[in-house]
């Protein structure tokens, strides 16, 4: 059980503020030409990832287990199919694959890290050409499988261990500190002349630009940044003492969630334009070939660059390990392996399928997958369409399946009469219909 509200707020901020915030975020916005993009993802946080914020939580709350058997038992108490367990399942399945390509990219900041510490110590070269040297380090198989294994072991080591609630204690000192940095790195960006130019690229929309598939983006998106989706936010949930408020813990998560984000991009998108890099470039690089000409630049840039990087490492930690919870429960409660022997298993398991991710940028880099490499395969098939799948049986079984008791007890009595009602019609209604819609673009069914 979590000791306080406060707790759950820290673990589950931890969980979604991460890579997909300051990593993500930047350079699918880059790739989807900005404005639209950017508020189209918005109304999907406000639309669907909110509802289903609170869906997860409220079953987690209330089946007190791992998400798989919380599920069976509530269904169990409603009289409904225990099929409804297959989110569970899913949802360990997707946070393996999404936590298999997020390992190897925080490998890449555990490897800037490391290398602004041999610069700042003065046994390494400084970053000249950031997009060279981000390009060698693509190139280089073995550092690559290095750092992503360094990371897979660091995340193990916390599962298995059960030693997450001191890493929690870590985090809500430490990602404050993140933020201040970001709003440094904000005010560096303001001081570069191009401030205005960034926010009319993050916020002013060109509705010509709009496609189908910004929409399923965007969706992926709010699925991936709120960790929701595939039971992460549910097993925090089944933690939560009864009498915490959940429309209040779940808006400050998101919230907070929302707000790194848009300070990210703010605070990048100034450094790309003012270095004539193309905003729309895109790519999986993005940050790691633009944030370097920052810290090239600034007073005490090096050390900074440093502590950046460091602080990203553990933002992209606390992340992964919702990442890899819920498979390493389930095999717990499945099987009678110990939990740190579910753990080496699960994170073995994320490293292997995570070379496929490290090859795709040397040794493989002519394979394609339906035209992505498979890194972007990998991403493409678990955030976009597993996460709202699951999202989508989420919503309706909180909505259709739980007693309307149950979630007026858990929510109805904690927020206002009317936003109760609109939380009931979105994971009702709206929000599986514009999951739907959505999903049925993937498909070219409209
Ligand atoms: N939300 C995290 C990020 O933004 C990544 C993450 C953690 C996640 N747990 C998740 C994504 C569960 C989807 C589902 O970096």
């Amino acid at each position: 059980m979590w000791s306080s509200r406060i707790a759950f707020i820290a673990a589950a901020t931890g969980s979604a503020v991460g890579l997909g915030n300051i990593w993500r975020f930047p350079y699918i916005t880059s790739e989807n030409g900005g404005g639209a993009f950017v508020l189209i993802y918005l109304a999907c946080i406000a639309l669907v990832g909110l509802p289903i914020m609170f869906a997860e939580i409220v079953i987690g709350r209330r089946g007190r287990m791992s998400p798989i058997n919380s599920i069976r038992e509530l269904t169990t108490a409603s009289g409904a199919s225990h099929k409804w367990a297959i989110i569970g399942v899913m949802g360990i399945v997707a946070g393996f694959m999404i936590l298999s390509f997020y390992s190897v990219v925080a490998g890449w900041t555990l490897h800037y890290a490391f290398h602004y510490f041999q610069e700042l110590i003065g046994t390494g070269a400084s970053i000249t050409d950031p997009g060279a040297t981000f390009n060698s380090l693509l190139g280089n198989v073995g550092e690559l499988t290095f750092w992503h294994g360094l990371f897979m072991v660091m995340t193990m080591g916390v599962v298995g261990l059960g030693v997450e609630k001191g890493l929690e204690r870590a985090v809500s000192v430490l990602m404050p500190v993140l933020l201040i940095l970001l709003l440094i790195l904000l005010g560096y960006g303001m001081n570069t002349g191009y401030f205005h130019e960034a926010v009319g690229f993050l916020f002013k929309p060109d509705w010509s630009q709009v496609s189908g598939s910004m929409f399923v983006t965007a969706l992926g998106q709010a699925f991936f940044t709120l960790s929701l989706g595939m039971c992460a936010i549910m097993t925090y949930g089944a933690y939560l003492p009864s009498d915490v408020n959940i429309p209040r813990v779940g808006v400050t998560v998101a919230g907070a969630d929302t707000f790194v984000a848009i300070v990210a991009g703010l605070a990048i998108f100034p450094i790309i334009i003012a270095n004539n890099i193309d905003p729309g470039s895109g790519g999986a690089g993005l940050i790691f070939t633009s944030l370097p000409l920052a810290f090239a630049e600034m007073p005490f840039g090096i050390f900074y660059g440093m502590i950046f990087f460091i602080l990203l490492s553990v933002a992209a930690w606390t992340s992964s390990i919702s990442l890899m919870e819920p498979a390493t429960a389930y095999i717990v409660e499945a099987t009678n392996l110990s939990r740190k022997v579910a753990a080496l298993l699960v994170a073995g398991l994320g490293w292997l399928l995570g070379l496929a991710s490290v090859f795709s940028f040397n040794l493989w880099s002519e394979v394609k997958i339906a035209g992505k490499s498979p890194m972007d395969a990998i991403d493409y098939v678990a955030t976009q369409i597993m996460l709202p799948v699951g999202g989508l049986l989420i919503a309706l079984f909180a909505g259709w399946v739980l007693s309307s008791r149950i979630t007026r007890e858990e929510l109805g009595e904690k927020m206002p009469a009317w936003a109760y009602e609109a939380w009931l019609w979105l994971t009702r209604v709206v929000t599986p219909l514009l999951i739907l819609v959505v999903l049925g673009g993937i498909l070219n069914l409209f």
